[in-house]
């Protein structure tokens, strides 16, 4: 089998999506549920609050571990992303030996067709994430598209740390009429407030207490939007960053939750929030706050 032995006690692992799909038929049951946790690895606290999540509200999780190439438009970033699958799946094994790991290799996922499909995703493409790393949602789309036909999950679970692909990803599943529930999980962060990320273990002690410079940028940005307006909000933050040369803003964007259109004027019946992205050391790193 495809199994990883830690101190005898069997964990499954797959490799490939014909086994994976044979052992996931083997399991299922009229009234179960599948919970999905798809990943890029380097496994955090952040990305194990989701499986805990999917563990709590499923009978089966699965969590695949996958660094996909299509979702990356910068080569460097792709090159130097963390791949640590032994050390993932021995925090998986201890969360809960029952998880089913699907890591599959590039040819399992792409069958030597590296390109991603075109989506339109309404224009919430167009947006901060969309507008700096071109390409990058179509990416995001082609995997998430292909896991969910691969594991058929009832339930996926995905981070508000991401909160453009969480919206992106329940766009596609509407408009491709998929079977699938998508459950937002909220963000979870070090102790000084820096949003966990696999990008941060490339960070220095010292660049990572400084980071927290983000969350707390963000929190006051939340408290002055309660009587200024977005503008007035926008160039604050934007001041703040200048003023510090350790960072480099590449946007600080306040929008509204449902469409990602950015604010303009503020109306009542919105909810607004605010989307950042930092580079610290050429360490790009992203955060997001509701402003309700
Ligand atoms: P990855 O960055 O590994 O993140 C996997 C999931 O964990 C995403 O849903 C992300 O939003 C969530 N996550 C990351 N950091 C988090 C944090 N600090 N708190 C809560 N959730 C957090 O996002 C991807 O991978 C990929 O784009 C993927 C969806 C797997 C497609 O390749």
């Amino acid at each position: 089998m495809f199994a990883l032995n830690f101190n005898k006690i069997i964990m499954p692992i797959f490799y490939g999506k014909a086994a994976l799909a044979e052992f996931l038929n083997s399991v299922k049951t009229q009234n179960s549920t599948i919970g999905f946790v798809p990943t890029m690895g380097a496994l955090h606290q952040g990305h194990l609050s989701l499986m805990q999540q999917s563990l709590a509200e499923n009978n089966n999780t699965v969590v695949s571990i996958f660094v996909n190439p299509t979702q990356f438009n910068n080569a460097e970033d792709l090159e130097k992303y963390p791949r640590t699958l032994e050390e993932d799946t021995q925090k998986i094994f201890q969360l809960n030996a029952n998880i089913i790991v699907y890591a599959p290799t590039v040819d399992d996922i792409y069958e030597g067709k590296v390109i991603s499909q075109n989506f339109d995703f309404d224009g919430l493409e167009n947006q901060m994430e969309g507008k700096f790393r071109p390409g990058h949602f179509n990416g995001v789309g082609t995997i998430v598209k292909r896991l969910f036909e691969i594991v058929s999950p009832n339930n996926a679970y995905f981070g508000k740390k991401d909160f453009q692909q969480l919206q992106i990803v329940k766009k596609m599943v509407l408009k491709n009429h998929l079977n699938v529930n998508i459950i937002g999980c909220e963000i979870h962060r070090e102790a000084n407030g820096l949003a966990m990320s696999s990008r941060n273990e490339r960070l220095s002690a010292s660049e990572k207490e400084q980071a927290a410079i983000i969350y707390q940028t963000l929190l006051q940005a939340k408290e002055k939007f309660k009587a200024q307006d977005c503008k007035s909000v926008k160039q604050w933050v934007k001041d703040v960053f200048d003023t510090n040369t350790n960072f480099d803003l590449e946007y600080f964007e306040i929008a509204d939750e449902e469409t990602l259109i950015p604010c303009d004027e503020k109306t009542k019946d919105k909810n607004y929030r605010a989307f950042i992205a930092v580079f610290v050391n050429n360490i790009r790193l992203i955060d997001t706050i509701s402003l309700k």
